[in-house]
This record gives C-alpha cells, structure tokens and sequence, in this order.
C-alpha cells in the first residue's frame, strides 16, 4: 500500500509500509520517467540492499528511504560522502549526539554502526545517458532483535521522528549539491580511520597499513611501508 505525501519542497514522496527495497523502487520509477526528484521512504523492507550485493537488516525499526535525483554531475563516491556528511550532520542537530563516519558509507555510534548509506546510478537502456541518481540510507532507530551476524557490530540510534530525520537528512543533501560548500573536512573529523592502522584486500591480498588521508575524489590514502596506496572502494577494517 503507498501513500503520497510531501515532506520537503519540491520533493515528492512516496512512502510504503513494505516494499523489498526503497533503492529499487527508485530506480524503476526512474526508469520509468517520473518526475525528479523524488523521495521513497518505507517501514520495512524485505530485501534491503547493502553494499556489495550485500542484504541490509532493515525488517523494521529504522529508518529507510531513498533519494532519487536528476543530478548527473558528481561521482557515485564523492555523492556517498556528501550523503554521509548530510546524515551526520542531521542527526547530530535532531539528537545532538556526537556521531563517527567509517569510509566510506558508514556512520557510527559510540562505536558500532547505526546507518548504511548505498548510492546508485540509473541509467538509460543503451546505458550511454544517466537518467538519474538514487542515494539509499538505512538508520536502526529501534530496531529490536539485530541477526547474530550483526548483533555485536550493530546499533540504534534511538527512537526519534523517522519523517523529521527524513526531511533533515533531504534538505541538507539538496543544500550541499547546490552550494559550493567543502564537506570534506568535516567527512574527514568524523572519520574513524585516519590516523590509525587499518587492514585491507587488495586482488586477494591482506594489506596492513595506516589510513593517512582522503583525497578530494573520496579515495582513502593508506601508507604500507614506502607503498601508498589509494583505495576507492572495498571494505577495510580498524585494526586498533
Ligand atoms: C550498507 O550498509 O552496506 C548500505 C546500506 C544501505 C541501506 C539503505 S536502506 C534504504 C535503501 N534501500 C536499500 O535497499 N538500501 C538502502
């Protein structure tokens, strides 16, 4: 069952009690010519995507909507940071509780993850012309009986307005894209990796290193001995 409803400016919603997946949902309606842009909020999802064809726990309890716009001019990456830097930042101002950001679509909470951030392009059946962008952002607020696989790495945020976050989160993604405001150094003080000693797979190999920067395509910098190397994407994880 889907309402319609209008929760910021210029922005139409389309919010579901179930849906298998906000993300996709967007996409089709991309495909299929709606007017942009478009927000798509569901209670629950059945198949919540995640990164890397993972699933993402999202059966109830949190928030999962999914931003669908027209622009065409910013990398998938560079979007998810500035995606992750609106989150924070929203519900740092709704909660006033101090969040971390784990390159490069990870926002946590006093050290575990609350939010998951997926961004997708969407392009045309020739697949020469993008028809538009989806950014997807899942936040447990009350989740209750997190999978075992997850339980000891995941948390909530805490019972707050899923539609206030909602439209925070939105308005503030709109108003990065249209001002030439630097998000990035804010990105990088919430980073939990800079400065620290991290691990990652590279064509199969475990490389230790320490995460030194992130530059300004959204690439994170590690250091292995003399070897820099430059990572745009893969997991990598905290070592201490
Ligand atoms: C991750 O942690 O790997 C990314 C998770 C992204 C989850 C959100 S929930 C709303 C939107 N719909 C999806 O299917 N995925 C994103």
């Amino acid at each position: 069952m889907m309402r319609k409803l209008f929760l910021v400016k210029g922005v139409k919603v389309y919010a579901f009690n179930r849906i298998d997946s906000t993300n996709n949902e967007a996409v089709r309606r991309i495909k299929h010519g709606i007017s942009l842009p478009a927000l798509f909020i569901a209670k629950s999802q059945t198949v919540g995507k995640g990164t890397r064809g993972r699933s993402f726990y999202s059966s109830g309890g949190g928030l999962y909507m999914s931003l669908a716009l027209k622009t065409d001019d910013i990398r998938i990456q560079k979007l998810t940071i500035l995606a992750a830097v609106a989150t924070a930042q929203s519900i740092e101002k709704l909660t006033g509780k101090e969040v971390d950001i784990k390159w490069v679509n990870d926002i946590y909470l006093g050290g575990k993850k609350i939010c998951g951030i997926l961004c997708e392009r969407v392009q045309n059946e020739t697949n020469d012309k993008t028809l538009g962008v989806v950014i997807g952002i899942g936040v447990n607020l009350t989740v209750k009986d997190f999978p075992e696989e997850i339980k000891d790495i995941a948390a909530n945020l805490g019972n707050i307005n899923r539609n206030k976050l909602a439209r925070e989160i939105t308005k503030r993604i709109t108003s990065l894209l249209s001002s030439n405001e630097d998000f990035m150094e804010y990105y990088k003080s919430k980073s939990i990796l800079l400065g620290k000693e991290v691990s990652y797979i590279q064509n199969g190999v475990i490389h230790n290193g320490t995460a030194l920067d992130i530059d300004t395509t959204g690439a994170l910098i590690v250091k292995e001995n003399r070897e820099t190397a430059i990572l745009t994407s893969g997991d990598v994880t905290l070592l201490k």
